[in-house]
């Protein structure tokens, strides 16, 4: 007589009161302190249930992060390939609907897709990706073989760099996922070309999720431009046919050397590009007395975490009372943050600051953010990353 066979393991996660008030008010993030039973293996999709044994969804799993679950669905549907598919297949149908006037796109942007901890982002045929937690770790070849399948690219790049991995227990690591994947893809965002290189630039190549803010930069654009914190020159090169001339800073040689390069193929004289500390030179251009028509301040996140906040913040303050030092009367700075954690309610409160001891009187023309390709759940404050206000010195 053989054994009776076992029954199939399920992996299972039992929240605590707390936990399933957290998950009804709409966060994918179930923290660790709020899971009191765990049984799966790293990555695996698990059923999320209350102390009373009732299904509340799927989510992702992790055994090292503090974030322990990610929640995938708030219903019984089973997480099968086909449900990968139809997730993926719904980001890139928005985006296709948006008709964005780029070859360079975010398609998949985590959470804000009901995919959390995957990026996908499109450079012409090649697909740049992370997987940033065990969950979209363990299920790569299977995004990868969808992905593959949804859109024929050339090659897809897994770009599993960021420090946010070392949260999940993963390691930082750059390899090809499928195909081809040049060093150097040709992209085009609004009439502005450039090349990219997907195995080495910042973030996935570029910075995607200002595409629209270089555009309205474009209307305000005029006289004498400043673009500080440069970066390959999104913001420089869209104002370059709308200016006299434009001065692009960045503190990496290889970015100066992509403005310099993106300028001479597009025929811009008026872009001259200068490798310095942009704290440094605001200080420099403000003891010359230099003006300018219109600046952009777009920096690095200074507050990567909560603890740094207070130096953020002061960092913030001390280029925004320069920029408006430097600004002519009439004149337009668009000044962006993309610390999380400095929200928009704290970066008005900055730029308030920063213009009273500046001594110049302000007015706010627009509140802009990440470009539409990057959209913000709602109820989820982590996702509503990139705030950038166009301000105008009234006199
Ligand atoms: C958010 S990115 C800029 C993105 C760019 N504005 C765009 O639209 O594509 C920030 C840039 O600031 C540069 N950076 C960081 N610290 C700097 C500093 N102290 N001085 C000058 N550049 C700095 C980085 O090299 C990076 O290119």
């Amino acid at each position: 007589m053989s054994a009776p066979a076992s029954p199939a393991r399920v992996a299972t996660a039992v929240l605590s009161r707390k936990g399933v008030d957290r998950l009804r008010s709409g966060h994918p993030w179930i923290y660790r302190s709020d899971v009191t039973d765990l049984q799966a293996e790293r990555g695996e999709v698990v059923e999320v249930r209350d102390a009373r044994g009732r299904l509340l969804g799927r989510a992702l799993s992790s055994t090292e992060s503090q974030i322990t679950l990610r929640m995938l669905t708030r219903d019984d549907t089973p997480v099968t390939p086909e449900w990968w598919r139809q997730r993926l297949q719904a980001a890139i149908e928005v985006r296709t609907r948006m008709a964005i006037d780029a070859t360079a796109l975010r398609l998949v942007h985590g959470e804000a897709d009901l995919l959390p901890s995957l990026i996908v982002d499109r450079y012409g045929d090649v697909l740049v990706v992370q997987t940033l937690s065990q969950g979209t770790d363990t299920h790569r070849d299977l995004i990868v073989s969808l992905l593959v399948d949804l859109l024929q690219p050339r090659g897809i790049l897994l770009r599993n760099d960021p420090k946010v991995r070392a949260l999940e227990g993963l390691t930082q690591e750059v390899m090809l996922g499928y195909g081809d994947v040049p060093a150097e893809v040709e992209v085009r965002q609004g009439p502005i070309t450039q090349v990219v290189d997907p195995w080495h630039g910042q973030k996935t190549g570029l910075y995607l999720d200002q595409r629209e803010n270089h555009e309205a930069a474009a209307g305000y654009a005029r006289g004498v431009a400043l673009d500080a914190f440069s970066y390959h020159g999104g913001f420089a090169l869209r104002m370059a046919p709308h200016v006299d001339r434009v001065l692009a800073l960045d503190a990496s040689a290889d970015a100066v050397a992509a403005i310099a390069r993106n300028a001479a193929r597009h025929g811009f004289g008026n872009v001259e590009a200068l490798e310095v500390n942009v704290f440094d030179h605001l200080r420099e251009l403000e003891r010359a007395d230099v003006r300018f028509d219109t600046i952009v301040l777009d920096p690095p996140a200074f507050a990567k975490h909560k603890g740094a906040l207070p130096k953020a913040i002061s960092g913030y303050k001390e280029i925004n009372l320069r920029a408006l030092r430097l600004l002519a009367p009439g004149g337009h700075l668009i000044t962006c943050t993309c610390s999380t954690h400095v929200d928009e309610g704290t970066f008005g409160g900055i730029i308030v600051s920063a213009a009273s001891d500046a001594a110049v009187p302000v007015v706010v023309v627009e509140k802009r953010m990440q470009a539409r390709d990057h959209p913000v759940l709602l109820g989820v404050p982590e996702s509503y990353y990139l705030k950038c206000f166009v301000l105008r010195r009234a006199a």
